[in-house]
């Protein structure tokens, strides 16, 4: 069987998750957290990070942070995961779906504009399968009309806008170690911001509202209640895992990249003769190998094409049911021709199975089922 995914675990995980129970904390922020704060500094560049329990929650920090209030209004795309809309409609804001590009599936830049208005106030965008979104005119934009960008990055981390690593480009940026992701803990995610101004705050939301943290660094002597907040903060036994994920970061994503080419050379065939149309990435990003798809001529064709792939023990995956035409979207007063080329490609995106461990037999394996399938 080839799943859709597989998480790589080592020796190395599992030498430093043993010598986390015994030689760390259970609790966060202890010896493994800080070392991945050194990795993530040392190889990206960040210098305000915090780990958190998952990328769903790093999305819920940045709306806390940014004070989201009922009425606002937040422009986000509707191809993405719920955890990134959820984030600000937990605060009350308003979901506006703003369409995608037909290219990347990420936000279509020029359509962002024409969605502003005086309740906007910030901008959600998503770098899908890895591949960043146009940030520089998704700033621009919110620089001009004083909205803030929160990216999620969920998919991205260590993907490059032109030269630069995400994580860099936006006033605060969410990943994800989901087991799903290229470097895993299981559950996990951070939150990385652009400037220290929102450090303290951002520990205090993510400790329950208090300042334990500032307690823990001996600058007061007073644990209490000073914010709203939740429990943010993942256990170090966790981030012990994430930090033998990282010091295989090369080979993981080689490995990684390796696959998502192979499949690249050996779909070109069926793209030229009209079967499928092949991920498509723009000359200024590098992509981490995150996720291939194809797109295919139609819904139809999509449906049986996974159940032909499923006869055959190959797991492959339909990506986002667009947001904005789901049961939730529809009650927020969406309509499916509201955003066209979300619904389209919503419908013929597929996502073929890449893991670490997977071999190139397997990949040929699926690329030739994929062309048995059209006879
Ligand atoms: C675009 C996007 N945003 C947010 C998330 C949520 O991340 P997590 O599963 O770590 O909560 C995901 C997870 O799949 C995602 O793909």
């Amino acid at each position: 069987m080839i799943p859709f995914n597989k998480a790589t675990v080592t020796e190395l995980e599992e030498q430093y998750v043993i010598d986390a129970l015994h030689n760390s904390k259970l609790s966060g922020d202890g010896k493994y957290t800080m070392k991945v704060y050194e990795q993530l500094k040392q190889r990206f560049g960040f210098e305000n990070v915090l780990l958190t329990t998952s990328g769903t929650t790093a999305l819920e920090m940045s709306a806390l942070l940014i004070n989201l209030e009922p009425g606002d209004e937040v422009i986000v795309p509707s191809f993405t995961f719920s955890s990134t809309v959820n984030a600000f409609m937990l605060r009350g804001a308003k979901p506006v779906f703003c369409d995608i590009r037909p290219d990347t599936f990420n936000l279509d830049e020029t359509l962002i504009e024409g969605l502003i208005t005086e309740k906007t106030k910030a901008i959600y965008c998503v770098d899908y399968a890895g591949i960043p979104c146009e940030i520089d005119a998704i700033n621009e934009i919110a620089k001009k009309h004083g909205l803030y960008v929160i990216e999620d990055a969920a998919q991205s981390i260590g993907s490059t806008y032109k030269g630069r690593y995400t994580g860099t480009l936006a006033e605060f940026s969410c990943f994800s170690f989901h087991e799903t992701k290229n470097y895993a803990m299981g559950e996990g995610g951070a939150l990385v911001m652009d400037t220290d101004k929102y450090m303290d705050r951002a520990e205090i939301i993510r400790e329950k509202g208090t300042n334990r943290r500032q307690v823990l660094k001996g600058w007061t002597d007073k644990y209490t209640w000073h914010d709203i907040g939740s429990s943010f903060l993942p256990s170090d036994v966790l981030a012990a895992l994430l930090y033998a994920q990282l010091e295989r970061y090369d080979d993981i994503m080689e490995k990684r990249r390796g696959i998502w080419y192979r499949y690249h050379e050996l779909l070109k065939p069926l793209e030229e003769q009209g079967k499928l149309r092949r991920a498509i990435v723009p000359d200024h990003v590098v992509h981490n190998g995150h996720m291939y798809n194809i797109v295919l001529p139609d819904d139809q064709i999509r449906t049986d094409l996974v159940e032909y792939l499923k006869q055959n023990e190959i797991m492959a995956y339909i990506c986002y049911v667009p947001l904005h035409s789901a049961p939730m979207g529809l009650k927020t007063g969406y309509r499916p021709e509201d955003c066209p080329v979300t619904e389209e490609y919503g419908a013929r995106v597929l996502r073929l199975p890449l893991y670490y461990d997977m071999s190139e037999e397997d990949t040929e394996l699926v690329v030739k089922k994929i062309g048995d399938f059209y006879g």
